[in-house]
């Protein structure tokens, strides 16, 4: 088999906390929603759909190399938000946290001379870096607005309502 056993294994978690993710991103998506702020809200569904992409992009990879992928059923999430400031602080510690995990994915490709996995994980390596950053800012942009979100909108909706546009354009 092409992809190592420990690191089938580890993908296989790697797709649950992708489609943990996107779930979790619809909750504060919806969240923001009901609090009547639409460009948090697209944001966040936005999100949603880029975790799941990322899921699917472990999928397809383990079933191009015979692995099987495993389709989960996503742990508890949290639905309840004391604030933007909160909900925001949450996403940002959800992608530290997959951010480790996907360090810890090329450690392991790394020690079992699985190749093609190193290759095809750097692409979660830079969508990490990313990510994180986005979310570091979003974070940072709540905190500046003092309590005053329509100002966050303003800026969600000039700043990230196409945060790859610039990426895809330059691919193209
Ligand atoms: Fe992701
Ligand atoms: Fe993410």
């Amino acid at each position: 088999m092409i992809v190592k056993p420990r690191v089938v294994e580890a993908m296989n978690a790697q797709i649950q906390s992708e489609f943990s993710a996107s779930q979790q991103y619809i909750a504060i998506a919806v969240y923001f929603d009901a609090e009547s702020l639409p460009d948090l809200a697209a944001f966040f569904y936005r999100q949603a759909e880029e975790e799941r992409m990322h899921a699917m992009k472990f999928v397809h990879f383990l079933l191009d190399t015979g692995a099987k992928p495993l389709i989960p059923v996503t742990p508890e999430l949290k639905n309840e938000f004391g604030g933007a400031a909160e909900a925001v602080e949450f996403a940002l510690n959800q992608e530290l946290k997959v951010t480790d995990q996907i360090n810890n994915l090329v450690k392991i490709a790394r020690e079992d001379n699985d190749y093609a996995s190193l290759n095809f994980l750097q692409w979660f390596v830079d969508e990490q870096v990313e990510e994180v950053d986005t979310m570091t800012t979003l974070l940072a942009t709540i905190k500046h607005a003092g309590g005053m979100l329509l100002l966050v909108e303003d800026f969600v909706r000039r700043n990230l309502a196409n945060p790859h546009g610039e990426a895809d354009a330059e691919a193209e």
